[in-house]
């Protein structure tokens, strides 16, 4: 690791930056900010702020590793470093950029219901046209075309886990993969964190007071040593109501592709 000179001319005591130990690979809108924050909860991690898209973004990856190191939070030699970019998950580029810097880094990827992350990543494009005051489409106009479902839908194909997965499943054993449930870390985040802290070889540290349900925003929120927040609030936003018939012709797009999923994974998903 480089010694280090902080960001801003300060040089933070002994600490250094390193190449992360563990990346949170995605999916997009899987709960990848919660997963996170709440990982960051624990003494021994070190986390990127900013997703950092070094992997997928070719005038990043062209700068090479020291670029990619320079982006690192400044860590004790003790601490885990971790960066999260949900793009990985879903570019065939990666796994094997991934392995070649570091074939035994530990991966986590957090998946929820594919058809509920289809209508989160809706409203994320949605409100990125809205804070741009620009008009955008309505979802029925991404997910109907010809009366049927439009398979052609971008965010259709990026809840097919199975075949994102499999891409990556050629360079790591799924033993150095871990699935976080994203369904059960909104409803109960703990044992979904304490899992993590298991599969990193982390002391267990994150307590279950460290997280109190918050009415107001409908969600889990955060308490760190008397300090308590919540995600931003693009986290956790209202979903477009959908016609029954529509969500139901999703719900039966995906059937197949989970089960593909749960076999490749040996495990379920209490999915639709
Ligand atoms: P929605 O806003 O669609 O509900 P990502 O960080 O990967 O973009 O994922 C965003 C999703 O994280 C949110 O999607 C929300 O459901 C989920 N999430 C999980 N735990 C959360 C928490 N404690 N607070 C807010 N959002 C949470």
């Amino acid at each position: 690791p480089l010694q280090g000179e902080g960001r801003d001319g300060a040089a933070p005591n002994g600490s250094a930056q390193q190449l992360p130990q563990t990346i949170i690979i995605g999916v997009r809108k899987g709960g990848t900010r919660a997963l996170l924050e709440m990982l960051s909860l624990h003494p021994d991690v070190a986390a990127a702020e900013n997703e950092v898209h070094f992997f997928d973004w070719e005038e990043h990856y062209s700068q090479g590793l020291g670029w990619y190191l320079g982006q690192m939070p400044f860590s004790s030699p003790h601490q885990l470093t971790v960066e999260k970019t949900p793009a990985y998950f879903t570019s065939p580029k990666v796994p094997e950029r991934v392995h070649s810097m570091n074939p035994g880094i530990r991966l986590l990827l957090i998946l929820r219901d594919p058809s509920e992350r289809v209508l989160s990543d809706y409203t994320q494009v949605f409100y990125n046209h809205v804070q741009k005051r620009k008009p955008y489409p309505s979802i029925e106009e991404f997910l109907v075309r010809d009366g049927r479902l439009n398979v052609g839908y971008k965010a259709l194909n990026r809840s097919l886990y199975h075949v994102h997965l499999q891409n990556w499943l050629r360079f790591f054993p799924l033993r150095r993969i871990h699935i976080v449930d994203g369904d059960r870390l909104i409803r109960d985040p703990f044992p979904e964190i304490q899992k993590v802290e298991r599969f990193l070889r982390l002391s267990p540290q994150i307590n279950a007071s460290n997280f109190y349900f918050n009415k107001t925003k409908g969600f889990y929120c955060l308490r760190d040593g008397g300090r308590d927040r919540c995600l931003h609030e693009s986290k956790g936003r209202a979903h477009p109501q959908v016609d029954p018939k529509l969500l139901n012709k999703l719900h039966e797009y995906f059937h197949e592709p989970n089960r593909k999923f749960f076999e490749l994974v040996g495990r379920t998903f209490d999915w639709h």
